[in-house]
């Protein structure tokens, strides 16, 4: 019988699973779950027997793949698949896809909760700041971008945004300024939101140059991914601007330094929270599970990324 395994160190929630198992038993296979893996070996025997998977950040590498005889497909539950090796895949005649944009309002909603609880200190009582009238620059127009967009302007900001593949009346159909450059949002903006993939473009493209262009109280909210940082800028930019605050979804190594040195500037979310809402599992884990059926029978390929 087809084997549908769903793998998620960071489990999707119960009602979401039971949408997944739904759909797949179905279709006429058999689900297993592995959650809360404490040890790859435990990845490794679970997928000796899979045709497919279903993952979030977990990591599909070689190893895996090889461990993998039946494996035909691997869909990654959410937007970004730097956790997939695409190419050792292809090798493996493996098809991977992603489910763009079903996870992306809960994202969205995050940063705001994040944003709020920056703007105003922390809670620790002080007199802090509103999101009203503030620029808000979004690095990265894409699903997640235009939900950050959306959101924004019910608070009342001035939102900009820059996304080197998205032309700008796109962008400024939405209400949203495009700006011509990275460089430019950050001058601009005083509060930067990350949305960009980590890529070999992206990694450590966040710098100080960057960071210190930013006007007085500047604030940085990633929700994107940790290697996007230059970790030795963002610790230059943490000492030398004592106006500058860094909130994150996704923890820096240098957290703890982080955490120790900077109280009431530096925020990190103890795991990563962005997509833990049932509504975004539920959308990314079925999604997941219907991509995999359509693949199955039907040859589907619609949302494949690898070539
Ligand atoms: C994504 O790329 O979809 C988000 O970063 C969510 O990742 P997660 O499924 O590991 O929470």
């Amino acid at each position: 019988m087809t084997k549908v395994l769903v793998a998620t160190d960071k489990p999707f929630a119960a009602i979401a699973v039971k949408g997944i198992r739904e759909v797949v038993e179905g279709a006429g296979y058999e689900l297993a779950l592995l959650e809360k893996y404490t040890d790859k070996s435990q990845l490794l025997d679970a997928v000796k027997d899979a045709n497919a998977v279903i993952i979030r950040s977990d990591i599909i590498d070689a190893p895996v793949l090889d461990a993998a005889k039946e494996l035909k497909i691997v869909v990654r539950a959410g937007a970004g698949y730097d956790n997939v090796d695409l190419a050792a895949a292809t090798a493996h005649n493996v098809c991977v896809m992603n489910t763009p944009g079903q996870n992306s309002n809960a994202v969205a909603e995050l940063v705001f909760g994040m944003l709020v609880y920056a703007v105003r200190n922390f809670y620790n009582g002080t007199s802090g700041t509103e999101l009203m009238g503030k620029k808000l620059g979004i690095l990265a127009y894409g699903n997640v971008g235009r939900n950050v967009a959306r959101i924004a302007k019910g608070f009342g900001m001035d939102v900009y945004a820059y996304d080197a593949f998205c032309p700008a009346d796109v962008i400024e159909k939405d209400g949203v300024k495009a700006v011509a450059s990275t460089a430019d949002l950050f001058k601009t903006c005083q509060i930067v939101s990350l949305h960009i993939p980590a890529t070999a473009e992206t990694k450590g493209s966040i710098n100080f140059e960057l960071m210190s262009s930013m006007p007085k109280g500047a604030i940085v909210v990633n929700t994107a991914r940790k290697e996007v940082i230059d970790e030795a800028g963002l610790a230059k930019m943490m000492e030398e601007r004592p106006d500058f605050k860094y909130i994150t979804d996704i923890k820096p190594a240098i957290d703890a330094d982080l955490t120790a040195k900077y109280p009431d500037r530096y925020f990190g979310t103890p795991k990563k929270m962005g997509a833990q809402t049932a509504e975004a599992n539920i959308n990314a884990g079925i999604a997941a599970a219907k991509q995999i059926v359509d693949f199955l029978q039907n040859g589907n390929e619609k949302f494949r990324v690898n070539k």
